[in-house]
C-alpha cells in the first residue's frame, strides 16, 4: 500500500466471530467492524468493504444491500466472505456488487492479500476523477456482463439491450482510462470467467481503436468479444474453475463451449450472421489446427481474427491464485510467436494494444 493507512469496513452479522476476521483485516488496514442493523458515517473515507454476512432471508440480504449502496456508487472495491461455497452464494454476493468473492474456508494470508490487491487497485485509481468515471463504467459493464451470463446459465433470455449496454459501457470505460486502468480493476475479480471475458472485451474495444474502425464496427468488434465465450454459462464449475491443467475428457466438456454458445444466442435471435460466427469459430485457428471444426484460412472471417487474438492474449495475461501473472511483454512474444495460426498483419497491429496493456497507470 502506497498511502497512509486506509480503512476497511468489516460487515458482519455475527459479531462473536467476526472479531477475528477483524483482526486479520487490521493486519493491512484499519478496520472498523459494523453490525448488519448499524448505519456507519462517513462512506468516503472507506477505502473497500468486506462482508461476513450469511445470505438466509431476504429481510438480511436487502438490508445489506441498503447498507452497501454508497459504496456501490463510490466504486468502492467489496469483498464478500461467503458462509459456504454454493453457487448461490456467490451468484447472490456478486449480484450485490460484490467486486471480489472469498471462499469460507479462506485463511488470513488470502483475505489479507485479497484485500492488499483490492487497496492497491483502489489507491490507483482513486486520484484522478477520469478514473471515478472509469471505475463506474467498469462495475456498470460487469453488472451487466453478469445479468446476460447468469440467463445464459439459467436457460432464461436476456435483452440486446443488455447487451447494447454492456457494450457501450466496455467502450466507454476504456475510452475514458485507458486499456491499462480496465486491466488493472478487471485483474481483481475472482471469478475467472468473468474475469477473462472482460478482459477479452475491454482488448476488443481497444484493439478496435487502434484499428481506426468506424463506431459501429467497434461495438460489432466488442459486441461478439463480450458473447464469445457465453457457452461456458453451461460448463459445470467443476471443470470451469478448476486450477491447473484438465483431464482429456474435463476438456473435450470444454471445448463444446462454442457449440453452446452458438446455440444460446441463436435461440436468443436478433443476432448477426458475424456475431454468431465469433462465438462459434473464435477457437479455429488459421493453419487448420483449431477447434471445433478444423478450418482454415478464407474459412475464418475478419472478426473472428480480431477475436481470437485477443482471446489468446487475454488467456495468457490472466491473474488467478493458482498460477503467476505473466507480464504483457512476455504474452505479446508468445502471441507473436504463434506464426499461422494468427494474422500476421492484425498481430503486428495488436502490438500497440499490447504496449498500452503493460504500461503502469499515472498516479
Ligand atoms: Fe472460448
Ligand atoms: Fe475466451
Amino acid at each position: 500500500m502506497s498511502t497512509g493507512n486506509p480503512t476497511v469496513l468489516l460487515i458482519s452479522d455475527r459479531d462473536d466471530q467476526s472479531r477475528e476476521l477483524g483482526s486479520w483485516i487490521g493486519r493491512v488496514c484499519t478496520c472498523r467492524n459494523v453490525a448488519l442493523d448499524e448505519r456507519p458515517a462517513g462512506a468516503n473515507a472507506v477505502a473497500a468493504v468486506v462482508t461476513d454476512v450469511a445470505f438466509r432471508d431476504a429481510a438480511g440480504i436487502a438490508r445489506l444491500r441498503s447498507l452497501l449502496a454508497p459504496y456501490r456508487a463510490a466504486a468502492t472495491p467489496i469483498m464478500a466472505v461467503l458462509r459456504d461455497n454454493s453457487h448461490y452464494g456467490q451468484v447472490q454476493a456478486v449480484a450485490l456488487g460484490a467486486t471480489g468473492v472469498l471462499p469460507s474456508t479462506a485463511s488470513s494470508a488470502e483475505v489479507c492479500r485479497a484485500i492488499s490487491e483490492a487497496l492497491g487497485a483502489d489507491i490507483r485509481a482513486k486520484p484522478a476523477h477520469v478514473a471515478a468515471s472509469t471505475a463506474e463504467h467498469v462495475e456498470q459493464a460487469r453488472l451487466e456482463f453478469h445479468t446476460i451470463f447468469r440467463a445464459a446459465r439459467c436457460g432464461e433470455a436476456f435483452t440486446r439491450a443488455e447487451v447494447e449496454n454492456a457494450t457501450g459501457s466496455v467502450v466507454e470505460a476504456v475510452a475514458d482510462g485507458g486499456i491499462r486502468r480496465w486491466l488493472d480493476i478487471v485483474w481483481t475479480y475472482d471469478n475467472g470467467t468473468y474475469q477473462h471475458c472482460m478482459l477479452v472485451t475491454g482488448l476488443a474495444a481497444e484493439f478496435a481503436r487502434s484499428l481506426g474502425l468506424s463506431a459501429n464496427d467497434q461495438k460489432r468488434l466488442v459486441r461478439g468479444a463480450l458473447l464469445h465465450d457465453l457457452g461456458k454459462a453451461k460448463i459445470p464449475l467443476s471443470i470451469l474453475n478448476k486450477p491447473g491443467r484438465l483431464e482429456p475428457a474435463e476438456l473435450t466438456i470444454m471445448r463444446t463451449h462454442p457449440g453452446i454458445g452458438h446455440e444460446i444466442l441463436c435461440g436468443q435471435g436478433s443476432y448477426e450472421p458475424e456475431i454468431l460466427e465469433v462465438v462459434l469459430r473464435h477457437h479455429e485457428l488459421l493453419d487448420g489446427s483449431g477447434y471445433p471444426d478444423g478450418l482454415s484460412g478464407s474459412q475464418i472471417g475478419d472478426l473472428v481474427r480480431l477475436t481470437t487474438i485477443c482471446d489468446v492474449y487475454a488467456a495468457l495475461i490472466e491473474r488467478r491464485p493458482y498460477k503467476q501473472p505473466m507480464p504483457p511483454t512476455r504474452a505479446f512474444d508468445i502471441l507473436h510467436g504463434m506464426g499461422g495460426k494468427l494474422e500476421a498483419a492484425l498481430v503486428r497491429v495488436f502490438t500497440r494494444v499490447a504496449e498500452s496493456s503493460a504500461a503502469p497507470v499515472a498516479a
